[in-house]
């Protein structure tokens, strides 16, 4: 049997050394040795979040920690502004609209991303706003929000939090949460973590804490100030996920061999290049302008004359090669060609050449090899590693 070549946006492959960290031996949470593998695992992802605090570790999917992020900070009635620019930045609306905030919604169409001029101009009229929450990295479409840019203008214009949703990014793209201003960021396990699902990331900024300290509105599993009191110990308040933690630990071994993680930042900018390149050599269209393109995840436009389901179901059925299909209005328009983690530029000319055999085999007029040569040329353009 063969496995799928996994090019999703999540859960991605995971590492065989990740994999057999992952089968080590139960301890007590309680233990010397967890406390020893907490403190030295979380402060080495503090680099990957641009960070010297506390990062806190829940045993979860990334929305618990996107919803603790909200309800340890807003409370009901308090007015927020949520950017959306496709269905992950929905998400955070619909998880401030349950727990009753005011939201403001700054919408793009989907495939755009929101400039801080936008936001500039949107906060103006607005005076009483306790955060502002922002995708970084959109899973949907493929767009990353100039973030950076975005924490600038609601410093300077505003008093409220930034919380940011690093969900489908953290681990591939660049995170510079303290000098950039961010003040909750917030990731997930299965995605540029190379990991499987279960674990989330979070971590608060000093103005956050002294908000969250203030806040009044309950939380019990997800009340940040528990994780942060018992971090202080090493520990956490409820049991871990001590196998993931093992995991992640092996992660940060993977990336600081490869250099360190600006050097894992870099794979996925090439990766990313050598993807859209290829597209372009091809006449297949992106939904995306290069400017914001995300470099963990490329959507793709149907390729003219294909059936994109059947293409899709062809592709894995045959090839093994495994994409994931369009959200929302954009399902049968584009897929999904995800690029994080554990993935190199070999995965990516595999994947290209094999979805050219697919084209071959759907009649989609090209000459074979355009898109391998042009991901090759991005490739050996790059500078050595
Ligand atoms: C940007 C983004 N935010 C949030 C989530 C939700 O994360 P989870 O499914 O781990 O709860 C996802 C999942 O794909 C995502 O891509």
């Amino acid at each position: 049997m063969y496995s799928n070549i996994l090019r999703h946006p999540g859960p991605t492959p995971i590492p065989k050394r990740v994999q057999l960290a992952m089968s080590q031996d139960m301890m007590s949470h309680r233990s010397e040795e967890f406390v020893h593998l907490f403190r030295e695992t979380t402060k080495r992802v503090k680099p990957i979040f641009g960070t010297k605090q506390e990062i806190l570790l829940i045993p979860s999917g990334g929305t618990a920690a996107l919803e603790a992020a909200a309800v340890n900070t807003v409370s009901p009635g308090e007015e927020v502004v949520v950017i959306t620019v496709g269905a992950f930045g929905n998400y955070f609306v619909s998880i401030c609209e349950k727990y009753g905030f005011h939201v403001h919604k700054l919408e793009k169409p989907w495939g755009e991303a929101c400039t801080a001029e936008e936001l500039a101009a949107f906060l103006k009229p607005l005076s009483n706003i306790k955060a502002v929450f922002a995708t970084y990295n959109e899973t949907s479409t493929g767009i990353l929000n100039p973030i950076e840019k975005l924490a600038a203008v609601v410093r300077t214009q505003t008093d409220a939090l930034f919380i940011v949703d690093g969900v489908s990014c953290i681990g591939g793209a660049p995170a510079e949460m303290d000098q950039w201003g961010i003040d909750i960021l917030v990731t997930g396990s299965q995605k540029a973590m190379m990991l499987p699902p279960g674990l989330a990331f979070l971590s608060v900024s000093e103005r956050a804490w002294k908000v969250i300290e203030e806040n009044k509105t309950p939380a019990y599993y997800l009340n940040l100030l528990s994780y942060r009191d018992w971090a202080a110990n090493g520990m956490t308040p409820n049991t871990p996920a001590i196998s993931l933690i093992y995991g992640l630990s092996a992660v940060c071994d993977l990336i600081e061999e490869e250099g360190g993680f600006s050097q894992t930042v870099a794979r996925h900018e090439l990766m990313k290049n050598m993807v859209r390149e290829a597209m372009k050599a091809l006449s297949i269209g992106l939904l995306t302008a290069d400017e914001h393109a995300s470099p963990t995840i490329t959507a793709i436009l149907c390729p003219e004359g294909v059936d994109l389901g059947a293409f899709l179901g062809h592709l894995k059925k045959k090839y093994h090669l495994d994409f994931a299909g369009g959200l929302g209005h954009l399902q049968g328009k584009i897929f999904r060609f995800g690029h994080m983690g554990y993935c190199f530029p070999s995965d990516i000319l595999e994947a290209v050449a094999l979805l050219e055999a697919g084209l071959q085999d759907f009649s989609y007029a090209f000459e074979p090899g355009t898109g391998v040569v042009a991901a090759q040329k991005v490739f050996l353009a790059a500078p050595k590693r």
